[in-house]
């Protein structure tokens, strides 16, 4: 009789004091997932593997698929050059992510996946859940995980069709730290100058903590360049993110260990010479220092790939992996006509790419007021970014839309 009251008393009193809970509970709240590939077309068939090969991933360690949120433009699982409808792979001889062994969602695809519904789907916008859109609905003891996945420019990501500005990213996460909708926030971001993203952007006091695969100014690399499926299975990034997490037990490491492991292995060598991209971190670095496991489940899990290489093969910068990959269907083509197919096809991409440096060029040169040298040869600081922001607008709805590569390049 003793024990049982001492025991309602115990019980009563852990209910009572919070503080009681948080001991109890290894992460009290929610851990919720925002997984997005921004980019369309064959040429970008990595950038969407990744983000199913991160899905396959974070549910096997016990992620609840009710707190996983996907936006992916779903145009490669049966792409008319899959030659295995319905299978995606994202390493070379790898197995499906597509559906195995869980189906990828399809909250956001198609025209859906703008930057609009990516913020939206952030901040828990209720307009779009009344739309009966799923959205992170999230609270004060809540954890939240984003991979975001595309080409980039400076403090640009872009999206089929529109572009994701820093200032609006930055914005919403500090609207969203106001509004308590996260104990913490963790950002992975792979795109070309994805640093910029967050450099001097992101403030370091709300509990934001962001990992990006290049410098301000760097291009990123795709990789696993796939003879099969002309095309790359991925970007260089994922690949070290996403072995690092199959091969360790993520209730052990800590976060600041797996960004060490992508940062070590940021080179590679290409045709003897070394190369380099470099990951960065920023925002409030202490929450580095948390497992791994608290943002992408803490399931132990076998994987079942070790025979698998740590090394991805097939290497190219991600804005010029049509001409890197025409190069290699040149190299491989049996027979003259297709090597004189894809030779045409090189040609013309590089004309149109030096007819859109023109066309740029002389439109700088018409500008009054601007050093038109330094303005198309030259990298300044930009200082007014409500200017940049409209200005990559208007060119990306008047001129060329930014995310379509194959209207420019292909
Ligand atoms: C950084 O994050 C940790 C962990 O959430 C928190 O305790 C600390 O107060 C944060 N620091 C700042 C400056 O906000
Ligand atoms: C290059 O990558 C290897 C792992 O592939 C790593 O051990 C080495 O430290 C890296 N070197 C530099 C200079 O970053």
């Amino acid at each position: 009789m003793k024990v049982i009251v001492v025991f309602s008393l115990l019980l009563l009193a852990v209910n009572a004091v919070p503080f009681l809970n948080k001991l109890i509970e290894p992460h009290p709240g929610k851990t919720w997932i925002v997984l997005c590939a921004s980019a369309d077309t064959w040429i970008n068939y990595g950038m969407q593997a990744d983000v199913y090969h991160a899905y396959q991933v974070i549910r096997k360690h016990g992620i609840p698929d009710e707190n996983i949120i996907v936006m992916h433009y779903d145009d490669i699982a049966y792409h008319k050059q899959n030659p295995t409808p319905g299978v995606v792979i994202n390493r070379i001889d790898g197995p499906d992510v597509y559906k195995t062994p869980y189906e990828v969602p399809k909250h956001y695809t198609k025209d859906e996946v703008t930057p609009e519904n990516f913020l939206a789907v952030l901040k828990g916008d209720v307009d779009l859940e009344k739309q009966g859109k799923k959205v992170v609905k999230s609270g004060p003891n809540d954890r939240i995980f984003v991979y975001l996945d595309d080409h980039g420019a400076e403090e640009t990501v872009m999206f089929p069709r529109g572009v994701l500005h820093a200032i609006e990213l930055n914005a919403v996460l500090k609207k969203m730290h106001m509004d308590n909708k996260y104990s913490e926030l963790v950002f992975y971001l792979a795109a070309c100058e994805a640093g910029s993203m967050f450099d001097k952007l992101l403030p370091t006091n709300i509990n934001v903590y962001a990992v990006t695969a290049t410098l301000p100014g760097e291009l990123g690399w795709k990789c696993e360049h796939d003879k099969n499926l002309q095309t790359y299975l991925g970007v260089y990034f994922a690949y070290n993110w996403l072995y690092d997490s199959e091969h360790n037990d993520l209730t052990k490491e800590q976060i600041s260990t797996q960004y060490q492991y992508i940062k070590e292995h940021n080179n590679f060598t290409m045709d003897g010479e070394l190369l380099f991209q470099h990951a960065q971190q920023y925002g409030n670095l202490s929450i580095a220092k948390q497992h791994v496991s608290t943002y992408m489940g803490d399931k132990q899990v076998q994987f079942n790939t070790n025979s698998l290489p740590n090394k991805p093969a097939g290497m190219a910068p991600a804005r010029d992996a049509p001409i890197y990959l025409l190069r290699h269907q040149i190299e491989q083509a049996n027979d003259m006509n297709e090597k004189q197919k894809y030779v045409t096809e090189l040609e013309g991409l590089l004309s149109r790419r030096k007819l859109m440096d023109k066309q740029i060029a002389e439109y700088v040169n018409e500008l009054p007021a601007i050093d038109a040298n330094i303005a198309l040869n030259g990298k300044l600081e930009l200082n007014n970014r409500e200017c940049y922001r409209k200005l990559v607008d208007t060119f990306n709805d008047m001129c060329y839309v930014l995310g379509q590569v194959k209207i420019h390049t292909l």
